[in-house]
């Protein structure tokens, strides 16, 4: 285990003031042991953590946070269809799906330029132009953080659905991500379903190349750079409607955009609805919905946790009066 972090700062892309007791590096399962060892004398909880691009951070975080370094990448099989990956839980997400393009090894592009590490990439299922991650996983390797042990997942047991896993839920701080495996394809398929995608490569030859610059360009066009405008990506999820709920809602607001999920379920466009609402660019304090997407919560770089949670509340509130509509918050708050 490397020494903890001195100022124990936790960096997080909606540059809120965080300071955690211990900051601790992890490669294998000594340190891991060690890490759980010094938390349960301290009586601090384990919370794994990556970049920081989808939590919202107290001023002081009351635990030991862990990070995975290893960010080695290496081949488990290689088939003439297929090539299987396993993948360091500390690699960056967006140089393994360019490594991976590049290599000839297909699937991933849709998901290009997502912020963050691959750890964190199942927690969420991150998902983006038509594409999850959970149709490329093959297992997750990790430690019980409990007992400590290792242990290995294979697909089914992650429990993948929109915008959640099994790490999101009942595994919550108690599974620390390792390494990742990944079954990507050798043949140059793609997918431009998603009609922004779509109508940006227009017709002609496409490629798993092409998918990727197109969605690298869509994405520094549309999304604001965390860099620039301190953000957590889209602050909601699009809500999930029964038929019924979406035909109320229709009536009133036909032009609202559906994405069909099955026969008796939709999911409609949670940035449509809030600017319908008139909060694009709504700002208090140092906080707003930005005004180049209404889905994303920016902040100014000297905002804090809770003036994110009241804008959060208070655009919840003015959606569910106004269209009947709960919006559920996409990244992680901590207490
Ligand atoms: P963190 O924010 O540090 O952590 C997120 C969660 O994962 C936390 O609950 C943490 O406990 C857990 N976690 C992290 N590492 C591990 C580990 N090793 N083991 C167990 N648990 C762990 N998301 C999408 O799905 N699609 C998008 O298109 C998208 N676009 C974005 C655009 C921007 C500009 C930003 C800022 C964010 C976007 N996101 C998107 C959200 C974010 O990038 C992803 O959720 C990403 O996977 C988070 O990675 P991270 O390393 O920053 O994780
Ligand atoms: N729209 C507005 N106003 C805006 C922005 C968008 O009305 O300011 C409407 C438009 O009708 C647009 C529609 O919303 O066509 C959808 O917008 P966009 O294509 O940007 O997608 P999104 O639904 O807002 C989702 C994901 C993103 C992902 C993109 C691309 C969620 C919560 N968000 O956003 O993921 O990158 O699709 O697939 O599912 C993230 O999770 O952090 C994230 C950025």
């Amino acid at each position: 285990m490397s020494a903890p972090d001195v100022v124990n700062a936790v960096a997080n892309t909606l540059a809120l003031p965080c300071m955690a007791r211990r900051l601790t590096s992890v490669c294998g399962s000594q340190d891991v042991l060690e890490a759980m060892e010094w938390a349960q004398k301290a009586g601090l909880p384990l919370m794994p953590l990556g970049e920081g691009s989808n939590v919202v951070l107290p001023r002081v975080l009351e635990a030991v946070v862990l990070k995975v370094a290893d960010s080695s990448l290496s081949i488990l099989a290689d088939a003439e269809d297929s090539v299987t990956l396993r993948v360091g839980a500390g690699k960056v997400w967006h140089a393994l799906v360019s490594e991976a393009v590049h290599s000839g090894y297909y699937g991933l592009e849709n998901l290009a330029l997502i912020p963050g590490l691959v750890g964190a990439a199942p927690v969420q299922n991150i998902g983006a132009y038509g594409k999850e991650l959970g149709d490329y996983v093959v297992a997750i390797h990790g430690f019980d953080l409990i007992t400590g042990a290792a242990q290995t997942l294979d697909s089914k047991e992650c429990g993948f659905s929109y915008r959640s896993s099994v790490f999101k839920q009942e595994l919550q701080d108690r599974f620390l991500i390792t390494a990742v495996d990944l079954k990507l394809s050798r043949a140059p398929v793609v997918n431009i379903d998603y009609p922004v995608l779509k109508s940006r490569i227009g017709c002609g030859e496409v490629s798993p190349t092409t998918v990727f610059e197109a969605v690298v360009a869509l994405r520094q066009e549309r999304l604001p750079n965390p860099a620039h405008s301190p953000n957590a990506g889209s602050f909601f999820k699009n809500p999930i409607l029964s038929t019924q709920l979406l035909r109320q809602l229709q009536s009133a607001e036909p032009e609202i955009p559906v994405y069909p999920v099955s026969d008796e379920l939709s999911k409609v466009s949670a940035a449509w609805l809030i600017e319908r609402a008139g909060l694009r660019g709504y700002a208090q304090g140092n906080v707003a919905m930005s005004d180049q997407h209404a889905l994303v919560l920016v902040t100014d770089g000297h905002a804090v946790q809770g003036q994110v949670l009241e804008l959060a509340r208070y655009v919840q509130t003015v959606v569910l009066e106004r269209f009947g509509v709960a919006l559920e918050p996409e990244p992680r708050f901590y207490d």
